[in-house]
């Protein structure tokens, strides 16, 4: 029963007014819906709906009867709707029953809802699909003593005293919107209010809801959502449309953020933040997720998606909108760098596997498993490629096109790729390719230089393998960044290439002397590329090339070239002089980029080497990993010390530099508790901080390098920050990544810790997410051990919540990437767990297409 994109057929009844009113109560909230609608095209009047308790039906104002409409489990048929009329329908749900986190569920004392992607036939029976855009009213009524903020989309029109002591506030939002993008919030919060002037001056409201207590832990996200609008207006010319702007903070949610019309939901996780509970990275990801549910109210909101199969017009080009805001606010060269790491991680290793789609997916059986690395991350690549080849101007002007163009409307991918063509005349035809075809592209390149002409050519191949859902292939237009070094340090030509066929030869003239080429500079486009460079070759590009990200990804090559040749041959690498040299120096002068200068001296990690090999040598890659962390603090140690001491701390501020000099001396700490001072260096570090960064950073180097410190600092960490649930999940994570066997016991004994409940997504995600994301080693063990604790930890969540199950279960899905003994431990678990009677769509999609 999976839906296909080649079947979309428009809506048959469109619906021009939905008035809701919810009368709330934990276990019978009563939702009144009335649905003024229009006929469309031919076809029934077929409205979704799930878990609904139907009470009553009018159309026009009669009352229907058995015979007037039909009943399923996820529908209701209206028999004679006529072209136009009122339905009103009145549904009884049970909030508090509600585990899945989608439609009206309520958690902790607050209501909340989520509806993309198919939630809100959670709530009411509606057309719900993306292309059905209505006008909302909502009022909500309750205690307010007991819940004071009844929140929903838009302009609130009225508040109103009701004779039996409960309260209706009524709401209004003016924009036409898919019933995904409707919110409801109830409960009782700190308030957090700031104003924005938008630069053709409308006065907007800025309020963030979050728990009792935490409001001075909602100042940062309040700040980076005005350096989000104002950006916007900058680069864009972007505006925002309403009065008001809310953000609400929960703690039980599914996923990030959700960024419904004026009423943004989010995981407390991204709003929540202090110097003493924070990290970098927690900063980090609470400003550009604050950018990117606020991007999608042009991107998402006011031009939105006919159907989710298009989902990647509005993610991929949102996220790729948050990674430019990112850059702009930060490290352009960090940026970069770590969102690669992502694609070369879990999109190519999705891509990989028998969960693999193209950017828009062709068929779906639960959208909620589309959410994916591919559809977002892959997707933003897709949007940076069209950024590069039609230049930043070009892209701006594709981008108002599309905006002008569509606003107010449902649309297609097709259509934002013609807007950018017809905005600029460039020919896209081919481009669109990467819309439909899945896989990572891979692209051998040759070079030939002869002297006498003084020419080099440039010979391009490239590839996309089959992947598990598509077996033909075609060549894609992909742009590709290179730049030429030549022998005089500071000289060299950077070029933009375009490889539109499957093999391609660039000339180049008037070239003196032979090159060394830096290929794919800022990963132009999402392939893997093979070259045929010497080691050191690599080495003069990671000193040389103008670009940040090409001069960390020529160390990365590096390390992977050298641990592929000890793994192909059976041993463990040995550290060559150069590259002791070459850290040597950049330990003792640290490049003007201090940020980049941390990157440069990380080895990879397990899941970037992983991903290039057919079948991953998982032991081999570990202990190669391990060796060479031990011979580098070994080889290094003096220079990691005096790198080390030479940044005083300073007090701690999130901003670019203080960022940059934490993380290259946690890189040297990493380094140094592997050497026989490790205990004193990691202590102290973990003793003399002043915030959770470098707390963090110490307690995580004591784990990897098995320090006898580490449990009590573990311990210490607990007893400080118990009263802290943002902070104990950074412990519940830590310890899920304990590197060896106590593991399993410290696991068991955390679903008993009182914090702990399987139905928080955040804790159950802090717990085993960690452990078989973040912990190959004990996750990977060649006895199946960590399999099946992964897959009994599916099997428990599944009826509670499907989307988590279904996200938790992922790394067991590339059972085909492993040795015979872990494959054969693998598909016994996904067959055992096929096997089981009332799987849910989610787990069930995934499953059934990973077993031959
Ligand atoms: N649209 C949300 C975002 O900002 C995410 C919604 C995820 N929905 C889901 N069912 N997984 O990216
Ligand atoms: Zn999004």
């Amino acid at each position: 029963q999976p839906k296909r994109l080649a079947d979309y057929q428009p809506p048959s009844f469109l619906v021009s007014k939905t008035d809701l009113s919810f009368e709330l109560d934990p276990t019978a909230t009563r939702v009144s819906a009335t649905l003024t609608f229009q006929r469309n095209g031919a076809g029934i009047m077929i409205l979704d709906g799930q878990q609904l308790k139907l009470i009553s039906l009018r159309l026009n104002g009669q009352m229907l009867t058995d015979k007037d409409y039909r009943l399923t489990e996820d529908s209701l048929e209206i028999v004679k709707p006529g072209n136009s009329g009122v339905l009103e329908i009145v549904t009884e749900l049970n909030p508090d029953q509600n585990s899945a986190l989608e439609g009206l569920y309520l958690a902790e004392g607050v209501y909340c809802t989520q509806c993309e992607a198919e939630g809100f036939r959670r709530i009411t029976y509606y057309p719900d699909r993306p292309d059905v855009l209505a006008v909302f009213t909502t009022t909500i009524i309750a205690d307010s003593s007991q819940l004071p903020f009844l929140l929903s989309n838009g302009n609130k029109v009225s508040e109103t005293l009701l004779s039996d002591g409960r309260t209706a506030v009524k709401w209004h939002d003016p924009f036409p919107k898919p019933a995904y993008l409707f919110a409801l919030v109830a409960g009782d919060f700190d308030c957090l209010t700031d104003a924005y002037v938008t630069a053709s001056g409308r006065q907007v409201s800025l309020e963030f809801y979050v728990q009792k207590g935490a409001l001075s832990r909602s100042h940062f996200a309040m700040a980076a959502l005005k350096r989000a609008m104002h950006w916007d207006e900058q680069r864009f010319g972007l505006e925002y449309d309403l009065d008001r702007y809310m953000v609400v903070a929960v703690d039980f949610f599914n996923m990030g953020a959700m960024e419904n019309k004026g009423l943004n939901v989010f995981n407390s996780k991204y709003v929540l933040a202090d110097d003493s509970s924070a990290t970098d990275q927690d900063y980090f990801n609470i400003e550009s997720i604050i950018g990117h549910e606020y991007f999608h109210n042009w991107t998402g909101n006011r031009v939105t998606c006919r159907d989710w199969f298009q989902l990647s017009l509005k993610e991929g080009l949102t996220v790729f909108r948050d990674q430019e805001f990112s850059a702009d606010m930060g490290s352009a060269t960090l940026n970069r760098i770590e969102a690669v790491k992502l694609i070369r991680t879990a999109q190519f290793a999705e891509d990989a596997s028998p969960m693999a789609h193209p950017i828009r997916p062709e068929q779906v059986l639960e959208m909620n498993n589309f959410y994916t690395v591919t559809v977002y991350d892959k997707g933003a690549e897709v949007i940076r490629m069209l950024q590069t080849i039609l230049g930043k101007t070009g892209f701006n002007a594709g981008l108002k096109c599309y905006l002008d163009r569509h606003d107010g409307q449902a649309v297609t991918c097709d259509d934002f790729v013609q807007a950018m063509q017809d905005a600029t005349g460039q020919d896209l035809t081919q481009f669109r390719r990467w819309y439909s075809q899945s896989g990572t592209p891979e692209v051998k390149v040759q070079e030939h230089y002869d002297a006498t002409s003084a020419r080099l050519t440039l010979k391009l191949h490239q590839h996309t393998p089959v992947t598990a859902d598509q077996t033909i292939k075609q060549p894609l237009l992909m742009p590709m960044r290179i730049e030429l070094l030549f022998s005089n340090a500071g000289s060299s030509m950077r070029q933009l290439l375009l490889l539109s066929n499957e093999e391609q030869e660039f000339q180049f003239d008037g070239i003196h002397e032979q090159p060394l080429i830096v290929w794919l500079e800022d990963f132009s486009a999402p392939v893997k590329l093979s070259t045929h460079y010497q080691p050191e070759q690599l080495l003069l590009i990671a000193g040389r090339a103008t670009n940040g990200f090409a001069r960390w990804d020529a160390m990365q090559q590096y390390w992977s070239l050298l641990i592929s040749k000890a793994v192909t041959g059976g041993l463990l690498p040995q550290l060559p002089a150069e590259l002791v040299s070459l850290f040597k120096q950049l330990l003792q002068q640290p490049l003007a980029d201090i940020a980049l200068t941390a990157e440069l001296l990380a080895l990879p990690d397990f899941d970037t080497l992983a991903e290039q090999y057919t079948e991953i040598p998982v032991d081999a890659l570990l202990s190669c990993l391990a060796h060479l962390t031990q011979q580098l603090a070994e080889a290094l140690a003096i220079e990691l010390t005096a790198c080390y001491q030479r940044f005083d701390s300073i007090a701690y501020h999130y901003n670019e530099q203080g960022v940059a000099l934490r993380a290259l001396k946690g890189r040297c700490l990493h380094y140094l508790a592997f050497t026989n001072e490790g205990e004193h260096w990691v202590n102290q570090h973990y003793r003399q901080a002043d915030n959770m960064t470098d707390q963090l950073t110490a307690l995580k180097a004591a784990q990897y390098a098995e320090l006898a410190t580490s449990n009590s600092l573990l311990e210490d960490f607990a007893k400080r920050y118990q009263h802290n649930v943002q902070v104990m999940d950074k412990y519940f994570s830590l310890v899920a990544t304990t590197p060896n066997d106590a593991v399993f016991t410290h696991l068991d004994r955390l679903t008993q810790h009182s914090l702990f409940s399987w139905k928080n997504p955040n804790r159950v995600r802090a717990v085993f997410g960690a452990f078989s994301q973040r912990n190959a080693k004990q996750f990977h063990r060649a006895d199946g051990r960590g399999y099946q604790l992964l897959a009994q930890i599916v099997t428990k969540l599944d009826p509670i919540n499907p989307q988590l199950a279904a996200r938790l279960l992922t790394p067991l899905l590339s059972w085909q990437r492993y040795d015979q003994q872990r494959q054969h431990l693998l598909a016994g678990l996904l067959k055992a767990l096929a096997a089981q009677a009332s799987l849910s769509n989610d787990v069930f999609e995934k499953v059934s297409k990973s077993l031959p």
